[in-house]
């Protein structure tokens, strides 16, 4: 068991630029949580801290393309994933948010100290500026190919495909996100984090766990990748890293030189998980500052493999610069999960969104949580898919777990109208059960506390099994027409692995857990020191009815959510065109016409040549539709035609304009587009 009197547990703070998606969930947030319940349960100090990332291009960028401002979006999102995260059990003791006052005091304040001590340097280079926009581009506002792994749309903080941190001017063949243009070079001043001086130290940290010449973690229960990633950056060489930024929305660089400028989002963001601990201390009369400076304190950050290395160099930086600060014990980062064999992609809105599967699947919370954990890409890329999905909640869920329980509930109550019966003689078969139980909770514990939690449900779910092979081997429905004392004992034991099931479960399946709970008429919280007893329920206590814990899911649900995921899926269409101006559009001179006449080209298969009556004249138009339309059937419809296009000469045949056509991405398809009302000829579309 951890020796540390508090656990300060952070979960990444996801940017309210859009909702969250399972991927979200299965690196960071389901793993977060299982942890921190884990903790309370365990008798722990717990400070489980999160909120809405509200700064930074992510957000900027957002508002510009839904046309509203960023305070907007952020209000937005950050609702909405409050929610979502609260539904589905997640169990923050404080969801905060950046733009809050008390954060920008907070990160001002914390900025200051690190200025005043000499932390940064101030230096004046040439950075990527937009000319047609009149902007400095950092961050997201720049892409290019990424240096290390040649992905073709690295931003110019980070790939986010190979994980490297980078710099705009690394990037090969940049082009500002704005204006889609390559970038000029312009000459500003920021405050820079000069990481080399930091070289030594790190390197001791993160290799051998040692700090300040003592012995500060365990590096050996450092996930791999995460080492792996971290020595590939430092042994890349460290370099200064600009803190500040040309923007006007974000925190306020707060000294002198400093106007116009904002803080680098990723030195305000981990910050964040200060505020929002100052916050949560201020709401419940604590004292914020052990869970951040105490050394008695176990710092943990959860997060996924693209933030690895502001967590484990660039914020571990700040914070022993800082001087107060301890450094986190361990940053169990997950790598990416996968959606039926493609990545996850919210441009392409190519993903499960939480608040989707939540209003779907209502009542069915804890089913998600168990999947995405039963599969966490704790060392690897991991794969969700529905069926498996399906398979998981069918075959594991419904046939091991709630079988079980329910097997056990049903018997209890047909037997000894739901009274606990006695235990009586123990056979050897009963005592080996008792030592198969506390080998599963002792092996399930030790994977809590190194956060391996994928093989910590294992071991739950191997406890169900357990109970469930006890009840085979045993065959109590048999046995009750014959040895009723028996029975007793069979039943009694069945009734305890039931109740240290209810209690296993509760860092994994919150919802369930309760639900069990209630069924046995469990009055006191159970305490995880009293796992693999064998007198969680006393002889003549009294449960309640059996009802199911897990439904079936058919193959119909199951379809219906692969075929959304398919229909929805934008990445079949074309992109979007550059961006034009009103005025743009009101050259286009488009105006509802009737079709007079059709008939085929004399020297093309696929062209017809149609008179239209467009109100003003009537004029011949040549049209590419012939494989679509027969001419006799079109003579008489309404369509819309634009009329200013120069006239031009196809196949021999003058075409004066050209008919509107709608048409499917793959062609299989195409129609006039025609007004719904009848308009008359000259109407102006508009
Ligand atoms: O990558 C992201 O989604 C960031 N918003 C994570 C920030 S984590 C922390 F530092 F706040
Ligand atoms: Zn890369």
């Amino acid at each position: 068991m951890s020796s540390a009197k508090r656990h300060t547990i952070t979960a990444a703070l996801p940017y309210a630029n859009g909702p969250l998606h399972l991927g979200h969930i299965a690196g960071v947030y389901v793993p977060a949580d299982i942890y921190a319940r884990y903790r309370r349960l365990t008798g722990g100090d717990v400070a489980f801290i999160c909120g809405s990332d509200e700064h930074g291009a992510a957000i900027t960028l957002r508002a510009k393309k839904e046309g509203i401002t960023p305070q907007e979006i952020v209000d937005k999102y950050h609702g909405i994933n409050k929610k979502a995260f609260e539904d589905l059990g997640i169990s923050f003791d404080m969801y905060h948010r950046t733009s809050d006052p008390m954060h920008h005091e907070t990160a001002q304040e914390y900025f200051k100290v690190l200025d005043e001590k000499g932390v940064f340097t101030k230096d004046t280079s040439e950075q990527y500026y937009d000319e047609e926009n009149d902007q400095f581009l950092a961050d997201r506002y720049i892409t290019g190919e990424c240096p290390k792994c040649h992905h073709p749309s690295a931003y110019g903080d980070q790939c986010e495909n190979c994980g490297s941190a980078l710099s705009p001017t690394e990037l090969i063949n940049p082009k500002s996100t704005l204006s889609g243009k390559t970038p000029v070079l312009r000459e500003t001043s920021h405050w820079y984090l000069p990481m080399e001086r930091h070289e030594e130290w790190l390197r001791d940290w993160i290799t051998n766990g040692k700090l300040d010449g003592k012995q500060h973690h365990d590096p050996k229960v450092w996930r791999k990748q995460v080492l792996g990633q971290c020595m590939s950056w430092i042994d890349g060489g460290l370099q200064p890293r600009a803190m500040t930024r040309d923007l006007d929305w974000g925190v306020k660089v707060p000294v002198d030189g400093g106007e116009g400028k904002v803080l680098y989002v990723w030195l305000d963001a981990p910050i964040g998980y200060i505020s929002a601990t100052k916050e949560w201390a201020k709401q419940t009369g604590k004292d914020w500052e052990p869970y951040w400076k105490d050394e008695d304190t176990e710092l943990v950050h959860f997060l996924a493999k693209d933030n690895i290395v502001f967590h484990c160099i660039i914020f571990p930086i700040l914070l022993k610069a800082h001087g107060d600060f301890i450094l986190p014990q361990n940053i169990p980062a997950n790598e990416f999960l996968n959606l039926e064999g493609d990545k996850f992609s919210t441009s392409r809105n190519y993903a499960v969104w939480l608040h989707d599967y939540l209003a779907d699947f209502p009542g069915q919370e804890d089913v998600l949580r168990y999947v995405l954990c039963s599969i966490a890409p704790e060392s690897k890329d991991a794969e969700f898919t529905w069926k498996d999905f399906q398979a998981r909640n069918n075959n594991e869920l419904v046939a091991n777990l709630g079988n079980f329980v329910n097997r056990t509930l049903v018997l209890t109550n047909k037997y000894y109208d739901g009274i606990v019966p006695s235990a009586n003689e123990y056979h050897d078969i009963d005592r080996s059960i008792t030592l198969e139980m506390a080998e599963i909770i002792n092996t399930m514990n030790a994977y809590l506390e190194t956060f391996r939690l994928r093989d910590a449900q294992a071991e739950m779910m191997n406890l169900a099994r357990l109970g469930n092979k006890y009840l085979a081997d045993t065959e109590p429905w048999k046995l009750v027409k014959t040895d009723a004392e028996r029975v007793q004992t069979i039943m009694h034991i069945a009734n305890q692995i039931v109740a240290n099931l209810s209690l296993a479960m509760t860092p994994f399946l919150p919802f369930t857990a309760e639900k069990l709970s209630k069924l046995l008429n469990l009055e006191t919280e159970l305490k995880w020191d009293e796992l693999g007893s064998l007198n969680l329920l006393s002889t003549g206590h009294q449960i309640n009815k059996a009802e199911l814990l897990f439904t079936k899911i058919e193959d119909d649900i199951i379809e219906a959510q692969v075929a959304k995921l398919k229909s929805t899926d934008t990445s079949k269409h074309k992109p979007m065109k550059d961006e034009i101006s009103f005025d743009d559009f009101t050259k286009l001179d488009i105006r509802v016409a009737t079709i007079l006449e059709a008939q085929k080209h004399e020297n093309a298969d696929k062209l017809l040549v149609l008179k239209v009556d467009t109100g003003l004249d009537v004029r011949t138009i040549v049209s590419g539709i012939a494989s679509y339309y027969k001419p006799e059937d079109i003579v008489g419809k309404k369509v819309s035609v634009l009329l200013n296009l120069a006239p031009r000469k196809i196949r021999g045949v003058e075409s004066q304009g050209m008919i509107l056509m709608a048409e499917n991405t793959d062609e299989s398809e195409l129609a006039f587009v025609a007004p719904e009302k009848d308009i008359e000829n000259g109407g102006e579309v508009r």
